[in-house]
């Protein structure tokens, strides 16, 4: 493999246009295209960046160069130049994708919208990227799956992890799409218990004692997830939250500093200079969390558009090879993104180790 890897992004939406920024952003990858099949103002941003663009299919080809947009050729001839594909298409294409990346020789990984069978492996950059290390394709679980994964494997991580049972309230749709997308003014729960988040965190980790209820709220950006965890022995507050704190990505939010709900932290995070807002972490509410012998009860907010980004980056390193040891890719991704574990830095707080 070439000393940089070469990335390609199939599908230049919500979760590919923020895939193919953190390739950019990555010194040992190179974004060497994307791809797509619309011709409106999302794949015209991607040219006015400076990305090729290419066509995803023969037909896209022709309406995307009947609109004007400077096509740079097709996917296939893309594919001839790079090392990994990151397949950010909607749900179920990328499975009917799978099969010509194969042919190209090309390594892949699909996103949550596709079933685990069709890779046969999910991953969680914590819990598994020893096992996708060398794969030829590899499936990065969705948003609230990644968040449910993060935060349970660093309480397994702990040894405090018994069983866990999980509420989850999910963003009705994208901003983006909001306009001709959405619930207004209503909560629909879903249809069976478990909602299939918690079979899908045993995916990525089969010893997971886990049960979702889920249900979808009218808001439109972050999921918000509540927790009743068993623990495997009585324990306190601070222990619980520095077995949080040990796992990277997982960062703490406070009501004390007027951090109250999912609209706090997405003004937070633009006011931190992310970008589109972004929020790679889970954020924890640390004043909420509560331990009752040995019974866990807390709740985070899940950036839906962003959380899978950095897990992403590690699953090109995973499958290309590149870097052995999970932990170094996450530094090195987290390092890249501006991950961090306490949004806000008071001086008290640094003073106290807190
Ligand atoms: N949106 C989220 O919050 C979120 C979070 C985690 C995972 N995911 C998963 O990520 C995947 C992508 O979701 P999204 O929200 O980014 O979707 P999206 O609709 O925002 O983007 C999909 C992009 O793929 C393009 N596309 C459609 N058909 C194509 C084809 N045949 N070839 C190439 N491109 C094609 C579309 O034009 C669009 O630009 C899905 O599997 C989804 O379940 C989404």
């Amino acid at each position: 493999m070439p000393e940089k890897t070469r990335v390609t992004v199939n599908g230049y939406g919500v979760i590919g246009k923020r895939v193919a920024d953190a390739v950019r952003a990555q010194p040992d990858m190179e974004l060497v295209g994307v791809s797509d099949v619309i011709s409106d103002y999302r794949i015209q941003t991607a040219v006015t960046l400076g990305i090729p663009v290419y066509a995803s299919t023969p037909s896209a080809a022709v309406s995307m160069r009947e609109s004007g947009l400077p096509v740079a050729g097709e996917l296939h001839d893309l594919l001839d130049r790079t090392d990994v594909v990151v397949d950010c298409t909607p749900a179920k294409v990328g499975a009917e994708n799978l099969a010509h990346y194969r042919d190209h020789g090309v390594k892949a990984i699909l996103q949550g919208g596709e079933r685990h069978d069709v890779t046969g492996h999910s991953f969680v950059a914590h819990a598994n990227y020893a096992t996708a290390l060398g794969r030829d394709a590899t499936r990065v679980v969705s948003c609230n799956t990644t968040a449910t994964v993060r935060t349970l494997t660093a309480l397994k991580a702990a040894g405090l992890l018994a069983k866990a049972r999980g509420v989850l309230l999910r963003r009705a749709t994208d901003p983006w799409e909001s306009d001709h997308s959405g619930i207004m003014n209503t909560i629909v729960p879903e249809g069976s218990i478990p909602s299939h988040q918690g079979p899908d965190a045993q995916s990525v980790d089969p010893d997971l004692d886990v049960v979702t209820m889920a249900a979808k709220g009218s808001h439109t950006q972050n999921h918000m997830h509540f927790w009743t965890v068993e623990l495997s022995r009585p324990s306190t507050r601070d222990e619980v939250l520095e077995a949080l704190m040990a796992m990277p990505r997982i960062a703490r939010v406070r009501r004390a500093d007027g951090v109250v709900a999912l609209n706090s932290t997405v003004e937070l995070m633009r006011d931190l200079g992310r970008p589109r807002g972004d929020m790679y972490e889970v954020a924890v509410w640390e004043d909420i969390l509560t331990v009752q012998g040995n019974e866990l009860f807390y709740t985070y907010t899940v950036d839906n558009q962003a959380i899978v980004i950095p897990e992403n980056i590690d699953a090109i390193r995973a499958l290309a090879g590149t870097v052995a040891d999970a932990a170094e890719s996450i530094r090195r991704t987290d390092e890249s993104l501006g991950v961090r574990r306490d949004f806000l830095s008071a001086p008290e707080r640094a003073a106290a180790g807190r």
